[in-house]
């Protein structure tokens, strides 16, 4: 598992359905400047700001009781926070898998800060 996870150029994290973090990938670390062995077992709460950060576990039941997805199998980009606590914008894939009778969340994430920055000097030369 953990060399697969190293093999992939954007970021992976799987939590299990409490929010708890099983696995963070060699980009993942390198992005948010957490190792896999600090960030284990922590709640990937503590990779995000704000109202985010205080509702996520909610939004992890609401979806558990409902079934309804609001970013697994749609995407979203969302503001996430660093270990030194800088914000930047960042894409969230996120994928699901019941093992059993738990169920695992697979995210796939990817820094749009180059891409946003891009797009800025665009606009600016138009
Ligand atoms: C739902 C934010 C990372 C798993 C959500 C929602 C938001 C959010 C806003 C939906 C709220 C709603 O519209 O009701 C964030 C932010 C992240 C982040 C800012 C930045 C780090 C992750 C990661 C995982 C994850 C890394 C899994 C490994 C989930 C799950 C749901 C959810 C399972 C509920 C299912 C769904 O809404 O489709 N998150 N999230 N999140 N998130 Fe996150």
């Amino acid at each position: 598992m953990a060399s697969i996870l190293d093999s992939v150029p954007d970021g992976m994290i799987v939590i299990d359905e409490t929010g708890k973090i099983v696995a963070f990938s060699r980009a993942a670390e390198a992005l948010f400047g957490y190792t896999a062995a600090e960030i284990i077992g922590r709640n990937v709460r503590e990779l995000m700001a704000g109202r985010d950060e205080s509702n996520h576990d909610q939004y992890i039941q609401n979806y558990l009781q409902t079934g309804e997805r609001r970013i697994i199998g749609i995407g979203r980009v969302v503001t996430a926070r660093k270990a030194d606590g800088t914000l930047f914008t960042m894409d969230l894939k996120i994928g699901e898998a019941k093992i059993g009778e738990h169920w695992l969340f697979t995210a796939f994430v990817r820094d749009l800060t180059e891409q946003r920055k891009a797009e800025m000097r665009m606009r600016e030369m138009q």
